[in-house]
């Protein structure tokens, strides 16, 4: 029999416990010092998952105060079984991402091209939910990763969920669904060391690439600064293949999805990026969850490339293949309504985590085209979200849910939330109205387009996938100078990172065919001894396809600083009339501005009112914002000159090509970032409050892009 435990032992609730006060907090301390919060008025009173109310939760039982845990104690066995099965499988792909809520409204009635019940009525608001993700990285990498985005939509029609499942990039590395696997294994971290995370600057992912001329034009995308967005805001989205339109008369129509950002297209710079994931690895969630809780609700409008089999029989590619565009210039984009994140998740994990997109989501009125790599993606995500989820019941999880009524035969399975009422479970049945179930409808069931198919079962690939090399080209030329050369660069930075030569030389020579200047850059910038011949082709480069303006962020910016954001320096006696000014200037924009000062606790302005900061200067680089003021007083600029993280705002700030506003006070905070000789039109001086409007007038063109390209930067006297 168990020896009686001490009566002191058996100390019940309440005994020897003090009332404290930390700060603003009163709570109660106990014989270990032990922190307890009890439930009061509203606070509802803590339970297990039985529903048991807990009387303490900051102590297991135990048999004697220092004696062992005793099994019985049910609350920490629930409580720890519970935490231990936290985590699910994430991803296999885009394992990182961030979601959120809105809405789609269609501009007009699409009902000539598409019976989809979404596009009947002008006006009408279809619910959605968006999910933006990496592809590469784990579900902790960071946001500022050189990498595709993905940008899936689902929109909750009256009709069922249409899940356009899309990229911040048109096309994709390969035009087969069978090599998905080998290049997300080239691409993601080397199996043998599990590095590096989240990149492709290492031998596996060039040595896959370089042995794949059909990725030739997606890698000028990711090399591009597409794959370094400022925030999803400024990203543009893509449904990537060519889908079906089809009408009630059953007519169809090539269809091809695209989003437009209402803010315009930005990117940061490479070394930016750099600096942004060790500032601030959530810096894009960050930035989307701010947007929405401040009422700046991003908005993104629906375009249609829309084009018969005429066009498709005579466009220069294959509109089945993946890694080929078809130019704006050449089909327009129809822009027919607008998407608005407008409510940010509850809970991550049951919204963002657990949402399942999937390409075969398709409603009446669209329909899937013969793209390999579509037909292959239509397999893939429900297969891995069964592995992902746990069970095949995930579409009754609310965030997968249709939010029209649905009625099927499946049944059971793990997690069963929502089984079918009534005695059938079957169909044809005879229960007629006793219980007998749902059944089909010929006139509103989806109906597959009848597409003429035939031909012989063959593994071949269509000759009309053979050119590699020519919409790379284009891409390249379309760019311009400066993103060219962030191309030759982001290039150069990545085969740099590759060990063995071979790989670096098999990809000059791909280079070659693709444009000599972008070869030759690339050659000199690896420091090759001699240039290798250029890679042989299956089909030879076409040099006659025009430049395309739309596949510039430059060209394509918003002429706007509006959704953009200001980092200004402050010290005691900060200039308030100065600051007023422009805060009242970017208001009238529509952007924001976030403190940054030495201590977090704010600064003193001349006027003598408090000013609260929101970073402190270590923690507020300037590389978090899209421009820099720098406001300090004599006497603060002095002392700032002496702190490393104040020197690096401003030395970052100029060379990534940021439009710098500042005072004459400002000026021992430039020659210690070693700048002072080389202000440029992108330095404004702030002489009085009136000149806050220009400053913000010049940040319109969100980054002094000229900077990079002077050689010997023109010389300009302070406050010039
Ligand atoms: C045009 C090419 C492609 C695009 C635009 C694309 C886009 C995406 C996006 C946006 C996601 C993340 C969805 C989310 O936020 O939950 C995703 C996930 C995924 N993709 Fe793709 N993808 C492409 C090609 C492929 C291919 C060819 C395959 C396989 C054959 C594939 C397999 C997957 C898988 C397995 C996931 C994880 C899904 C999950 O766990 O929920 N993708 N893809």
């Amino acid at each position: 029999m168990a020896k009686k435990s001490k009566t002191n032992d058996r100390r019940q609730h309440g005994n020897g416990r003090k009332n404290v006060r930390y700060a603003d907090q009163d709570v109660i301390i106990s014989t270990g010092g032990e922190v307890h919060q009890t439930a009061r008025g509203e606070t509802p009173v803590l339970t297990t998952q039985q529903g048991i109310p807990i009387s303490d939760d900051q102590n297991s039982l135990k048999i004697g105060t220092r004696g062992p845990t005793a099994l019985e104690d049910f609350h920490f066995r629930e409580k720890l079984f519970h935490f231990d099965h936290e985590r699910i499988p994430e991803r296999v792909v885009h394992a990182r991402g961030f979601g959120a809520h809105g809405y789609f409204e269609n501009y007009e009635s699409l009902s000539d091209i598409t019976k989809a019940d979404l596009f009947q009525r002008p006006k009408e608001k279809t619910p959605v939910f968006v999910r933006f993700s990496t592809v590469a990285g784990n579900k902790g990498s960071p946001d500022l990763a050189r990498d595709v985005r993905g940008f899936a939509v689902k929109l909750y029609t009256k009709e069922g969920n249409w899940d356009i499942v899309g990229n911040n990039i048109p096309v994709f590395f390969i035009q087969d669904a069978i090599k998905f696997p080998d290049i997300i294994h080239a691409a993601k971290q080397e199996p043998d060391r599990g590095f590096p995370q989240a990149q492709t600057a290492h031998d596996n992912f060039w040595d896959f690439i370089s042995l794949t001329p059909e990725s030739m034009h997606m890698v000028m995308w990711i090399m591009s600064d597409r794959t370094i967005p400022r925030s999803f805001r400024f990203m543009e989205g893509f449904g990537v293949h060519t889908f079906r339109f089809v009408n009630a008369e059953g007519k169809s129509t090539f269809v091809k999805f695209h989003w437009k950002p209402k803010l315009g297209l930005q990117s940061v710079v490479w070394n930016e990026a750099v600096k942004i994931n060790g500032a601030d690895p959530d810096f894009h969630r960050r930035d989307l969850w701010n947007a929405i809780q401040m009422g700046d609700y991003p908005e993104w409008e629906l375009g249609l490339q829309l084009f018969d089999d005429n066009f498709a029989d005579r466009f220069d590619f294959d509109v089945l293949d993946a890694t080929k565009i078809i130019p704006e210039e050449q089909v327009p984009v129809k822009r027919v309504g607008r998407l608005v994140l407008d409510r940010c998740v509850e809970n991550f994990f049951a919204e963002t985590e657990q949402v399942a997109f999937c390409t075969q989501n398709i409603v009446p009125g669209i329909d899937f085209t013969n793209d390999p790599l579509l037909q292959g993606r239509n397999f893939s995500y429900l297969d891995t979200q069964l592995k992902r989820l746990g069970s095949p019941n995930f579409t009754h999880i609310p965030i997968n849910a249709p939010k029209c009524p649905f009625h099927v035969f499946q049944q059971d399975g793990h997690m069963a939330m929502m089984n079918p009422k009534g005695r059938a479970n079957y169909e044809p049945n005879s229960w007629n109205g006793q219980g007998g179930g749902p059944r089909e409808s010929p006139e509103k069931g989806f109906q597959s387009y009848s597409a003429e198919e035939d031909g012989a079962k063959v593994r071949i690939r269509s000759e009309t996938f053979a050119d590699h090399y020519s919409q790379a080209r284009q891409f390249y030329i379309s760019q311009t100078e400066t993103e060219q050369n962030h191309i030759a660069e982001a290039l150069t930075f990545e085969l740099s990172k590759v060990e063995r030569l071979e790989i670096r030389t098999r990809m000059v020579s791909h280079l070659l065919n693709i444009h000599p200047k972008l070869a030759k850059d690339l050659a000199d910038g690896l420091r090759l001894k001699e240039m290798p011949k250029a890679a042989d082709a299956a089909k030879p480069t076409r040099e006659d396809l025009k430049k395309s303006p739309a596949l510039s962020i430059v060209l394509n910016g918003p002429q706007s600083f509006k959704g953009r954001k200001m980092g200004v320096l402050v010290t005691d006696g900060v200039d308030s009339a100065i600051l007023q000014s422009l805060q009242s200037a970017l208001k009238k924009e529509g952007a924001t501005i976030e403190i940054v000062a030495p201590k977090i606790g704010g600064v003193k302005a001349s006027d003598g009112s408090w000013i609260e900061a929101a970073q402190r200067i270590d923690g507020g680089p300037s590389v978090l914002y899209d421009a820099v003021a720098l406001l300090p007083s004599k006497d603060g600029a002095t002392a700032l000159a002496n702190n490393a993280a104040a020197r690096d705002f401003v030395a970052d700030a100029f060379s990534h090509r940021k439009f710098i506003g500042y005072i004459d006070a400002a000026t021992p905070l430039f020659a210690k970032a070693g700048v002072s000789d080389n202000r440029d039109e992108g330095f404004i001086a702030l002489k009085k409050p009136t000149d806050c409007s220009a400053f913000i007038t010049a940040c319109r063109q969100l980054r002094h892009w000229a900077r990079e390209a002077n050689k010997a930067p023109r010389r300009l006297n302070v406050g010039a």
